[in-house]
């Protein structure tokens, strides 16, 4: 046979996990255009799955599954093939793969289901070139994809400095047990940013200048001691507001988790998804079907959970 069926690299599988901010401090806006940040990541048993097989140029197709992914850009916008060009670029190797992607994070919804195609994508194509990069590089390079990206590769529990991709594992005791809200529409991730900073120039002589964002101390402590209770009194999103402010329709389901049984509930990250932190399985079985009853959208699901692997 021919010297490429000789050389033919077994096709090769990458999971990474979505994620919810459980605190997201918001600083003002730097001359970068983004905005410092603190905040606590976990990752969570969502996971979405890469496939890379050989195949010439880049190319990406979504599997059919759980999420509606027929309005997904394929070509070079999306993150997955930029993970892969980047990738191709830093090491040399042609940028020569197929990828499949099955997703199960919801989309602009807040939980960095893009930016876990990207670092199962980085993952799959390490594999599958053989350019076998060290943890050091790839974070490198996962940073240059987006702020999330690290995050999708380390997994846990994080704090995020920086535009969060400057990241230190947390100690976490225990599961922690989550139920998802999602919303049919998205958010623009920029659009909530600027609702905030219009909000700070507007109320700017009754709110002060905006404080050094922080990860409470006490958050760190509900984790290492896996205090559900306490973990859900101290959720906190200061892009919570300008989301609700846009989304009446989000305060409302808010709400609605929180009279249900809920410990807590919070905006992961830019939204529109709301997060609601429960006692255990049998309690985020209840609020889901809650939800479902009530025809919204809501996935059980378990964290800390582990970063992008192969197999
Ligand atoms: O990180 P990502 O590319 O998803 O950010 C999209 C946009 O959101 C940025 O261009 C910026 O307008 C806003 N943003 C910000 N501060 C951050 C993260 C995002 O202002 N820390």
């Amino acid at each position: 046979m021919t010297e490429r069926f000789a050389h033919a690299a077994a096709p090769v599988t990458a999971t990474a996990p979505g994620k919810v901010n459980l605190t997201l401090a918001v600083g003002d806006l730097a001359a970068d255009g983004y905005h410092p940040l603190a905040t606590t990541f976990m990752a969570l048993d969502l996971y979405e799955e890469v496939v890379a097989v050989e195949g010439e140029g880049l190319r990406l197709e979504y599997a059919p599954g759980p999420i509606d992914v027929s309005r997904l850009e394929t070509g070079e916008t999306n993150l997955a093939i930029r993970a892969a060009r980047l990738l191709a670029e830093a090491t040399g190797h042609a940028a020569d793969a197929h990828l499949r992607i099955t997703k199960r994070v919801p989309i602009a919804g807040g939980m960095g289901g893009g930016s876990a195609d990207a670092a199962a994508a980085l993952l799959a194509c390490d594999a599958l070139w053989g350019t076998r990069l060290t943890a050091e590089d790839l974070r490198a390079l996962a940073a240059k994809l987006g702020s999330d990206v690290p995050f999708a590769l380390l997994g846990g529990a994080a704090v995020g400095a920086g535009r969060g991709d400057e990241l230190t594992s947390a100690l976490a005791e225990g599961e922690f047990h989550w139920v998802l809200r999602f919303s049919g529409r998205g958010l623009s991730t920029p659009a909530v940013y600027r609702a905030l900073d219009e909000h700070r120039t507007r109320f700017a002589a009754d709110l002060g200048p905006t404080p050094e964002p922080l990860v409470p101390e006490a958050v760190l402590h509900a984790l290492r001691s896996g205090d559900v209770r306490l973990l859900a009194e101290l959720l906190q999103n200061d892009l919570q507001a300008p989301v609700l402010r846009r989304r009446p329709d989000i305060a409302e389901a808010l709400e609605f988790g929180e009279t249900r049984g809920a410990l807590g509930g919070v905006v992961s990250g830019s939204g529109p998804t709301l997060a609601f932190l429960v006692e255990g399985r049998d309690e985020a079985d209840a609020l889901a079907a809650e939800f479902a009853a009530r025809g919204d959208r809501a996935l059980r699901a378990v964290g800390p959970a582990t970063g992008a692997r192969v197999g």
